[in-house]
């Protein structure tokens, strides 16, 4: 067992660095408001098991994320998946990021052993969320043109 690895064997010096240097912690100040060709979308989910609640920003330009914040009231596992989701769908198209994955997270923190797999999968809700956010914000716009 290394300095960085749990007790089951697991390397977590990705969550740590995540959760000690959160990358995108924040919201968008304009998250009401969706402009020509940019638009804001918030996905809020909460983990039923142990309260958590994590919110994810995207700013979209073309049909893609340029932008992602989060804001995360959780473990330190859900910081580190939540900082890590907003660095994996910027630049994605969203048709993409709307099916953003819980694995992905995982494997970009290295794995995560199986107490801790409720918290990538929040961050997938969080990010399909914005998507769905953003989708329907457009749809009100459009209906009210
Ligand atoms: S323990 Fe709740 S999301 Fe990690």
């Amino acid at each position: 067992m290394s300095e960085h690895s749990d007790e089951h064997g697991h390397d977590n010096s990705l969550v740590r660095d995540h959760f000690l240097n959160p990358r995108n912690v924040g919201d968008f100040p304009d998250a009401d408001g969706v402009g020509v060709g940019v638009g804001v979308g918030v996905g809020e989910v909460g983990a039923v098991s142990c309260g958590d609640v994590m919110r994810i920003s995207i700013r979209v330009r073309d049909g893609r994320v340029v932008e992602a914040r989060f804001r995360t009231f959780g473990c330190g596992t859900a910081i580190a998946a939540s900082s890590v989701a907003t660095e994996l769908i910027c630049g994605r198209a969203l048709e993409e990021v709307r099916r953003f994955s819980n694995e992905e997270v995982s494997a970009a923190l290295g794995g995560l052993p199986p107490a801790k797999s409720h918290c990538p999968i929040l961050a997938e809700e969080a990010v399909r969320a914005a998507v769905e956010d953003y989708v329907r914000r457009q749809a009100v716009q459009r209906s009210t043109k």
